[in-house]
């Protein structure tokens, strides 16, 4: 039986999609409530939990899979992880984004920016030759420069609506990012077979 980790939240639901276009039986998913380890009929154990948490699982043995975003994967130095498959769901970018005013600003110190993505931040300031001091935050970070907290976000666009309706704006796109499916070297090799015919039977669309 293959063990898969999902990661919850969005990409949990257009995985579930994924799978229901793939002929999965994603019933038992759809209608798992607060329930974290589901079986299927197709043979496989869905658990889900958080993106940072998945390759934890993967590292431990517990998991075959997982499903995680790009973003978690740059953001994790150092760990060691198969990507065997760019699931092209969970499309979104990393972007640096920030009030409308920001563009016009000369900064004569180092940039303060808010992120949930600490490493990535600083790789893509390293990029322009600019040291940044860091403001780590877990979510809604579009606050933190409309409150002149931090001079700018680094964070995850999909729609752009969280930005719009924070009077916020892309300033810059880091880069594209979309969900992987990862796995370990146990698992690659002592169930190659079974791993690679569950990613067949995928439907990935471009
Ligand atoms: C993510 C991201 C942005 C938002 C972008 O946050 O950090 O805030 O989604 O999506 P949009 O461009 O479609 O508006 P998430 O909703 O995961 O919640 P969080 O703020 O708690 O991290």
């Amino acid at each position: 039986m293959l063990k898969i980790a999902v990661t919850k939240g969005r990409i949990e639901k257009e995985f579930c999609t994924m799978l229901q276009k793939s002929g999965y039986d994603v019933e038992p998913i759809i209608n798992k409530n607060r329930k974290l380890i589901i079986k299927t009929k197709d043979d496989v154990e869905f658990v889900f939990v958080k993106s940072d948490d998945i390759i934890t699982y993967l590292n431990l043995g517990a998991v075959d899979i997982g499903i995680v975003g790009k973003d978690t994967l740059m953001e994790k130095e150092n760990e060691q992880y198969y990507e065997l498959a760019d699931l092209k769901i969970g499309k979104c970018k990393f972007c640096l984004a920030s009030n409308p005013e920001y563009r016009n600003q000369k900064f004569d110190r180092k940039q303060i920016i808010a992120t949930k993505y600490p490493n990535m931040a600083r790789k893509f300031f390293e990029g322009k030759k600019e040291e940044i001091d860091i403001v780590n935050l877990n979510g809604s970070i579009e606050v933190a420069p409309r409150l002149k907290m931090t001079d700018a976000i680094v964070d995850l666009v999909e729609t752009g609506n969280t930005l719009r309706e924070n009077g916020l704006e892309v300033i810059e796109e880091i880069c594209d990012i979309s969900t992987r499916l990862i796995s370990n070297e146990q698992s690659v090799s002592s169930k190659k077979d079974e791993i690679y015919s569950f990613i067949n039977k995928l439907k990935i669309e471009a």
